[in-house]
């Protein structure tokens, strides 16, 4: 039996020494493998006398045993080294001055936030967030739509499991970014001027709805906004964010719970030949929600109604951009596809095209 302690230390001995992974797998072959010395002897146990056999068995199949674990060992052990090595080779500064400024692309969600944002800046207003994980509370109670209101069914909504099952309201995933404009009415006293571009999220996909998609919500307070207020400010923005000075705006009557009067917005376009265009074409399409705070709003926010007025707006980013840029299908600005991003992405240092220079802006 000494041979097959001398088979045991020279394979476990060349096991530790291998420094590499194709030299562990060239001592797997050829001790475990079809042909390997300790399979042969694994299978020479048939050939021997019975009554050697089941003590010939264990010694063999021991063996087998031990070499295979100090196998899988020695394997973890190089990967480990070579992970740590990789980690060290491949190591990314990112404080490094950019090499390519061709190389990355804007996504055009975070171009079109960068465009509203600094069309409002250029009017007085601040950037307010919230979060995407939102009490039912904000996003639906305080805004005037309590939980029996039909309107509520409308927005296919997210819940999230609840920490603590019992509160009288559930957690939701917000299903828009009014919910904010009531975090921005609790935490500061009027005049407030903000816009909150933002995640939302509800239970939908096709064409054109995915369950995450964009919204940027509008809100001012003080003591005198009124409806032309509104008109002007959402007019001004229409018109420089499509670069169409004569880009033609359209107001009608509308219903939700958190304005009053609440209104929808149009702008001019042609569809014709199935081709839309923006501009004053004489046709219609529908591009966002707008109204005069309602005074019960403003109550739950501990804002004076009497005192205190102002109007709101809220629009979908996905949708705006997809005019903008001419994309056709909403789904494809969440593929990470590369060669989409090539396509509809922006150079790092392309500056907002309504940033500067707008003459609606000056
Ligand atoms: N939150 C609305 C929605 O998701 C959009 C909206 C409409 C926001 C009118 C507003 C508003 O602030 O006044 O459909």
């Amino acid at each position: 039996m000494s041979s097959v302690e001398n088979l045991k230390s020279s394979i476990l001995q060349s096991i530790s020494a291998a420094d590499n992974l194709s030299a562990l797998e060239e001592i797997r072959i050829s001790s475990l493998g079809k042909k390997g010395s300790v399979t042969a002897l694994v299978k020479s146990v048939s050939e021997l006398p019975a009554d050697e056999r089941k003590a010939a068995g264990a010694l063999f199949n021991s063996l087998k045993s031990m070499v295979s674990d100090a196998i899988d060992a020695k394997k973890a052990e190089l990967d480990a080294a070579s992970l740590l090595s990789r980690l060290k080779d491949e190591k990314i500064d990112v404080s490094a001055p950019v090499r390519s400024l061709d190389t990355g692309r804007i996504h055009p969600i975070s171009q079109t936030i960068d465009e509203i944002v600094s069309i409002f800046a250029n009017m007085g207003f601040s950037v307010a967030k919230g979060p995407d994980i939102e009490s039912e509370y904000y996003n639906f109670e305080a805004l005037n739509l309590p939980s029996s209101h039909p309107a509520r069914d409308m927005q296919a909504t997210f819940f999230v499991p609840d920490a603590e099952p019992e509160s009288l309201y559930k957690t939701v995933l917000r299903t828009q970014t009014s919910p904010v404009q009531i975090h921005a009415m609790l935490d500061k006293k009027p005049p407030i001027r903000i816009i909150t571009p933002g995640r939302t999220y509800r239970c939908d996909y096709d064409q054109t709805h995915t369950p995450m998609f964009h919204q940027v919500e509008g809100l001012v307070i003080d003591e005198t906004s009124n409806m032309s207020h509104l008109k002007g400010c959402l007019l001004d923005f229409l018109r420089a964010f499509f670069a169409i000075d004569d880009l033609p705006i359209r107001f009608r009557a509308s219903y939700f719970p958190f304005t009053e009067p609440s209104a929808e917005v149009d702008i001019g376009c042609s569809k014709k030949d199935g081709k839309l265009k923006m501009g004053n074409f004489g046709d219609w399409l529908e591009i966002l929600g707008c109204g005069m705070v309602h005074p019960n709003v403003l109550s739950n926010c501990g804002i004076d109604p009497q005192k205190y007025q102002g109007f709101a707006f809220g629009m979908g980013i996905e949708r705006i951009a997809m005019l903008k840029y001419g994309i056709p299908d909403l789904r494809t600005f969440f593929d990470s596809d590369l060669r989409w991003l090539r396509h509809y992405g922006f150079l790092p240092l392309d500056i907002p095209n309504s940033a500067f220079g707008n003459s609606l802006m000056k």
